[in-house]
């Protein structure tokens, strides 16, 4: 069976065409980062309309990338939230009309799912494996969050951060080092030439929770906001940094995220039984995280899956892979009359 996905949670427009095995036959965004950029952050209108505009070509390109007509289509999935509501309307009204019109079934998927579903893309990762007990890190711009995945439907969350995700702390960093956004490649691209532990950036302990946050390992928890202050406090005063000294900061700020971030999957490891370890997202990108990650997983003798870079960041692949996962798997089609769920949370 085949799926086409629709992704337009917040500033990206993505389509995808998806088998159940998890084969991607064609997979198109048009992101809006240079739209916003001006304003300094999504402007939510205009993300709406960019992709109302954006979709019905990138439908059209999917289609013709895998070489197939609307007659093939067996499911449309879309994301369904967690994510801008003007945004997130867009595309599953969008997906609601053609699942009609095609007399296929919808499935509504939740977004963050999707980027844990992703690690299913590793081409590493052995045919028809299971997924059962495995530990993943979502690491985004809007999220940082541990999961335990079981499959299509069952994932559940451990702990996330209490304040910044993992990404807008890079992002915030990159910004007050003087680096256009988004922040994170940027600060990647400056680490390689710089000594990580040139200064020592706080690994975001957490002080407190929240007080309603709940969460079912709090001692997993991340938090990232000291981080950028540490940055902002270092650069008080002086002079503006020398190239070298700038290789030296971002390398140093990158190797307090990615000691953070597998600190506490270690301690993960260390509590909750695991079969393997995934990581996803568009930090997920960065290459010190990912072979951080590897460590940490083979050290526990673990298997590794990351998704794909090129799944990283919010596209509509994952959506069509966990879309077709779950429908093969028995899972219920969610009815033409829903609504988008902006708020949606993965069960605790
Ligand atoms: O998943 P994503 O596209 O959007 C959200 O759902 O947030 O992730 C975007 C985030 C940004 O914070 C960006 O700086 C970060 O991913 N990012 C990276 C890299 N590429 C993207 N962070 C570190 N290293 C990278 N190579
Ligand atoms: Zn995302």
């Amino acid at each position: 069976m085949i799926a086409l996905g629709i992704e337009t949670s917040c500033d990206e427009t993505a389509v995808a065409l998806a088998r159940d095995t998890g084969e991607i036959l064609a997979d198109v965004t048009r992101t809006q980062v240079q739209r916003h950029a001006a304003f300094g952050g999504v402007v939510p209108e205009i993300a709406a309309r960019e992709h109302v505009e954006a979709l019905p070509g990138l439908l059209q390109r999917a289609l013709e990338q895998a070489r197939l007509s609307w007659r093939d289509i067996g499911a449309v999935a879309a994301t369904r939230g967690p994510g801008l509501p003007t945004s997130l309307a867009v595309g599953f009204q969008a997906a609601k009309a053609l699942a009609l019109r095609l007399g296929v079934p919808l499935i509504g998927v939740n977004h963050l799912e999707a980027h844990v579903h992703s690690i299913v893309l590793d081409p590493s990762r052995p045919a028809r494996s299971g997924l059962a007990d495995t530990l993943v890190l979502v690491v985004s711009g809007g999220h940082t969050l541990l999961a335990m995945y079981q499959g299509p439907g069952r994932c559940r969350m451990l702990a996330q951060t209490v304040d910044d995700a993992a990404g807008e702390a890079l992002d915030k960093g990159a910004k007050l080092l003087g680096l256009p956004y988004p922040g994170g490649p940027e600060i990647e691209r400056l680490a390689r030439g710089g000594d990580p532990n040139a200064v020592r950036f706080p690994r975001g302990d957490v002080r407190a929770l929240r007080p309603g946050v709940r969460m079912a390992y709090p001692e997993l928890a991340f938090s990232f906001s000291g981080l950028k202050t540490a940055l902002l406090y270092h650069l008080k005063g002086r002079p503006p940094p020398e190239p070298a000294e700038l290789a030296d900061l971002a390398a140093s700020y990158q190797a307090a995220v990615v000691d953070a971030l597998a600190t506490q999957v270690s301690r993960a490891l260390e509590r909750i039984p695991t079969r393997a370890v995934g990581c996803a997202g568009g930090v997920a990108r960065n290459a010190a995280l990912r072979s951080a990650l590897a460590k940490v997983a083979s050290t526990h003798g673990l298997a590794f899956l990351a998704a794909p870079p090129e799944y990283c960041t919010d596209n509509a692949a994952m959506v069509a892979a966990l879309g077709a996962a779950l429908l093969a798997e028995g899972a219920e089609p969610t009815p033409l009359d829903a609504d988008i769920l902006a708020d949606w949370p993965l069960p605790a």
